[in-house]
């Protein structure tokens, strides 16, 4: 296990664009595959996460020929098979839950074949019944171990439109079965509790997909064929997160972020930064391969503490752990709650920043489904493990930076998952620009 020191830093500054989006890169090599013909991809995340979902496909058949590009991303084509010719496959999703959860909508409608998806010690903690149960609704055949966690086994079989109500918040379990419901024979009616990232959407919708909004409800038409064209993925703002936080907090700080995705869905960040007092400038909005983007310029500020709660939660689910820690920085009491589904990701969040804060001087107490964090006006440091979550890892450099007396992080490889030149971008804002 490899662990990495993070020495309170001088300023960060100069711009950098953050690694492609997770989310969008896993859509679009799936719904590449799922395509008939050629489709060109550009700006695909490098990651370990998106590979194994580029290995994924092309065990199901699809033709990949994704190159690097020499600015940390992949780009090329990859040639479907369609929606109804992936072939029986033994998977390996890695640790990516979002592979885990939206490829087994695409696999359940196609009669005739069999699938297993597995993948590390982290992922075989990680709920499928989630995406099972609802499937088994449309007609589909899965089976998992204690009819929960992986491996989740999946026969292809005739699925049936039908009307879902999802129990919790989930993009991922929504395009699983916006997947199905291309396959399905009838519309299928998805409704959300609460609005989530839409993605999906938008590329399905791009490819040809029929997919309409009714208030709450997302409602898929069944397809006979996508044709997806070319996708373009903005940079990710989950990963560009980890430095707005930094240079919010370093000392002399001014960062920016180039291209980086800024998706209303997904920017509950830089609301609940703003509320807490950030001053964050959103440079030059435009759009790029159907998601909107932008350069975002960030400050120290002096933060307040503030509420994270309801519909805010799905909009910053994997930005939370660093509102925990602008929160530890900040003045008075902040409280997260509604946020039980932190509980499982790839680690158990609540408890693994909860622990990882504390050990490093802050005042953070779990709760049932959030945390509640008291600044205390900054961090000593110490040493935090990242217990194989990438988010953690870099959670605590970026506590190390801003901190009295820097942190030693153990497991920092799992950075990998998401950003793999993490550690290089940090020493590039802190040499400041060329
Ligand atoms: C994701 C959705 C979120 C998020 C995850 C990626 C996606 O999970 O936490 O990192 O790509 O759809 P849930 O939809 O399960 O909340």
């Amino acid at each position: 296990m490899a662990s990495a020191r993070f020495a309170p830093s001088g300023p960060l500054r100069g711009s950098l664009r953050p690694p492609a989006d997770k989310s969008v890169s896993h859509r679009a090599a799936l719904i590449a595959a799922m395509g008939e013909g050629e489709t060109a991809i550009e700006g695909y995340l490098d990651a370990a996460d998106t590979r194994s979902t580029l290995a994924a496909v092309e065990a199901l058949g699809a033709e990949v020929e994704m190159c690097p590009t020499g600015s940390d991303d992949l780009a090329g084509r990859i040639r479907g098979v369609g929606l109804r010719g992936a072939g029986s496959a033994e998977i390996d999703v890695g640790n990516a839950g979002t592979l885990l959860r939206l490829l087994p909508g695409w696999l359940a409608g196609q009669e005739g074949g069999i699938w297993t998806l597995d993948g590390d010690d982290s992922i075989r903690q990680r709920p499928v019944d989630r995406v099972a149960a609802p499937l088994r609704e449309m007609g589909a055949n899965l089976s998992a171990r204690d009819d929960r966690l992986p491996p989740l086994r999946v026969e292809g079989a005739p699925l049936r439109g039908t009307e879902y109500r999802l129990p919790v918040a989930s993009a991922q379990v929504k395009s699983c079965l916006l997947f199905a419901g291309l396959l399905a024979d009838a519309p299928t009616r998805i409704v959300e509790p609460l609005p989530t990232r839409d993605h999906s959407e938008r590329m399905l919708r791009a490819a040809g997909a029929t997919i309409e909004r009714e208030g709450d409800t997302v409602i898929v038409q069944p397809a006979a064929r996508l044709q997806p064209g070319g996708i373009v993925v903005p940079a990710d703002i989950s990963s560009a997160a980890f430095f707005i936080v930094a240079a919010l907090l370093v000392d002399g700080s001014e960062v920016l972020l180039k291209d980086v995705g800024v998706n209303p869905t997904r920017t509950g960040i830089l609301t609940i930064l703003a509320r807490m007092g950030a001053e964050i400038e959103i440079e030059g909005e435009r759009e790029r391969g159907g998601e909107p983007i932008a350069d975002l310029r960030v400050r120290p500020a002096p933060l307040q503490a503030t509420e994270v709660g309801g519909a805010e939660v799905p909009l910053s689910i994997d930005e939370l752990p660093l509102v925990a820690l602008a929160a530890c920085f900040a003045e008075g009491t902040t409280v997260i709650r509604d946020a039980e589904e932190l509980r499982r990701k790839e680690s158990d969040r609540v408890a693994t920043v909860s622990t990882a804060l504390t050990a490093l001087g802050g005042e953070v107490e779990p709760t049932a489904d959030g945390m509640v964090i008291t600044g205390t006006g900054g961090l000593r440091g110490g040493a935090v493990d990242s217990h194989g979550d990438h988010r953690i890892a870099m959670l605590g450099a970026v506590a190390g930076l801003a901190s009295r007396e820097g942190v030693e992080v153990a497991g920092m490889e799992a950075a990998a998952v998401s950003y793999p030149g993490f550690e290089t971008d940090v020493a590039s804002l802190l040499a400041g620009p060329a």
